[in-house]
C-alpha cells in the first residue's frame, strides 16, 4: 500500500522506512532502522528528487504512482547517486521512459559504472545552473564530498526548500513522523544523527563546512534530506550540530573513556579512573569496552566529548586489535582537537602506550596529556597514584577547556 506524505501544496514525501537491514553499508549496526527519502513535487512539470535503496522499492514505486496519478514523469533530479538512494533509479527508468534525469557529470559517470542506462535522458547541471519547472525555479548548488565527490543539492528558490542530499541526515526508521517537530529529536534522534553524520561524512569536514557557507547566504524554509526527518523549524539546532562535527569541535566538555581489557585489570584502572572523575566533581563521563561497543558508537562519542581516554593492553606486541581498529576509525574519519590520556598494560613487552601516541600524533591537534599510566598486569601500590594524578589532570584540562 502506498505511504505518502504531503509537505507542502505541491511537495510531497515519498520516502520509505527500512526496518530489516541490520548494517547500513554492511558495516553500521542500525537497530533503529533507516529511511530513504525521495520527494515530488508535482508543478507544471513533476519533479522526482532522488530515489531510494533497492530493498524498499516496490513500496516506493507505490508511492510514485499514487501521487503522480495519471501524469507523466517528467523529471528526476538525481542529488546523489549512491546506491542506498539510486538503486531504483533503473525502475523509475523502466516505468517512466519519458523522464529527463537531471545530474551533476560526475553522478552521470558513476551512473554508468554501476550500469544504468541513462541514453539521451541526461540532463548536466552544474553550480549555480537553474531551471524552472511552473511555479517552482530549482537551483543546482555543488556539494562535492558530502559525501560522494558528485553531490549536489537542490535549491527551490520559489519556496526555500533546500534538497540536502546526505546532509542533515540521520540513521533511524520515521515510523510514521516526518518533521523534525513531530519527534523528539534531542532525545530520541541526536544519537543516530551524530553516529550517522560522524561515521558517513565525518571524514569531510571542510567539505561539509563549504556546503554550509553555500547554505548560510540561502533563505531556507524547509530542509529535506535524504534519511531522517525533515526540518522546518530549528534550524539553529541542526546547523549548530552541523558546524560543530564538520569542524571537530566537541559538543561535551567531558570525559569518553575506551578500555581494551583481556582479564579485567586495565578495565579496572579505567572503571577506577571514571570513578575518581566523578568523585571530583565531573560528572560528563562515558566508560565503554571496546571489545563490546561498535566502533561507530565510539566514534560518535570521539566526536563529541572533549576528552578521550585510551586503556589499552599490549596484544602481540601491538595495540589491542580493537583498539587498533577504533584508532584507526579515528584516524579515517578525521578526528582532531582532541585531549587524549592513555593507559597502557602489558604483562611484558609493553608497548601499546607509545604505539597508540604514534597513532594520535599522526592525527591533527591531538593533544597527549603527560600524565600516562603503565600497568603491568595488574594495578597495584606500585602503579596506583597514576589514576588520581590522572584524574586531576582531566579535570583541570576539562575545566579549562573553550567549546
Ligand atoms: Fe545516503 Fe551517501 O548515501
Amino acid at each position: 500500500m502506498h505511504s505518502v506524505r504531503k509537505i507542502t501544496d505541491d511537495l510531497y514525501f515519498l520516502g520509505v522506512d527500512e526496518r530489516r537491514l541490520h548494517l547500513f553499508e554492511n558495516i553500521h549496526p542500525i537497530a533503529r532502522g533507516v529511511s530513504y527519502n525521495s520527494y515530488l513535487l508535482m508543478d507544471e512539470k513533476t519533479v522526482l528528487f532522488d530515489t531510494a535503496d533497492w530493498a524498499v522499492c516496490r513500496q516506493y514505486l507505490e508511492n510514485i504512482e499514487y501521487v503522480l496519478g495519471d501524469r507523466s514523469l517528467d523529471y528526476l533530479v538525481v542529488n546523489h547517486m549512491e546506491p542506498d538512494h539510486a538503486a531504483s533509479l533503473q525502475q523509475v527508468l523502466i516505468a517512466h521512459p519519458e523522464v529527463q534525469v537531471i545530474s551533476t557529470e560526475k553522478a552521470f559517470g558513476y551512473m554508468n559504472q554501476f550500469g544504468y542506462d541513462i541514453g539521451e535522458r541526461g540532463i548536466t547541471v552544474t553550480e549555480g545552473d537553474t531551471m524552472s519547472f511552473g511555479k517552482h525555479t530549482i537551483a543546482f548548488v555543488l556539494a562535492p564530498m558530502v559525501h560522494w565527490p558528485e553531490a549536489m543539492v537542490s535549491f527551490d528558490l520559489t519556496d526555500g526548500t533546500l534538497f540536502a542530499a546526505d546532509a542533515f541526515g540521520s540513521f533511524g526508521a520515521l515510523n510514521g513522523a516526518l518533521f523534525n517537530d513531530e519527534v523528539n529529536f534531542d532525545r530520541d534522534w541526536i544519537d543516530d544523527a551524530r553516529r550517522y553524520y560522524t561515521n558517513i561524512v565525518g571524514k569531510y569536514g571542510p567539505h561539509v563546512q563549504l556546503l554550509l557557507g553555500k547554505a548560510s547566504g540561502l533563505p531556507i524554509k524547509l530542509i529535506c534530506p535524504l534519511h531522517g526527518p525533515v526540518w522546518r523549524s530549528e534550524f539553529g539546532y541542526i546547523l549548530d550540530k552541523y558546524n560543530r562535527w564538520s569542524s571537530y569541535t566537541p559538543e561535551t566538555k567531558g570525559v569518553l573513556i575506551v578500555y581494551g581489557s583481556m582479564y579485567g585489570n586495565t578495565e579496572a584502572a579505567a572503571v577506577e579512573l571514571a570513578s575518581q572523575l566523578i568523585q571530583g566533581g565531573l560528572l560528563n563521563v562515558k566508560v565503554f569496552d571496546v571489545s563490546s561497543t561498535h566502533v561507530s558508537e565510539l566514534i560518535a562519542y570521539a566526536f563529541q566529548y572533549s576528552h578521550i581516554v585510551l586503556a589499552s593492553v599490549t596484544y602481540n606486541l601491538g595495540i589491542y586489535p580493537p583498539m587498533h581498529n577504533f584508532l584507526m576509525d579515528m584516524k579515517a574519519l578525521n578526528l582532531q582537537k582532541r585531549t587524549v590520556a592513555i593507559m597502557e598494560n602489558g604483562s611484558w613487552a609493553c608497548v601499546s602506550g607509545k604505539l597508540m601516541q604514534k597513532e594520535l600524533d599522526e592525527m591533527k591537534e591531538m593533544t597527549i596529556l603527560n600524565e600516562q599510566m603503565t600497568i603491568l598486569s595488574s594495578v597495584n601500590e606500585a602503579n596506583a597514584g597514576a589514576i588520581p594524578a590522572m584524574a586531576e589532570a582531566l579535570i583541570d584540562s576539562v575545566a579549562a577547556t573553550e567549546i
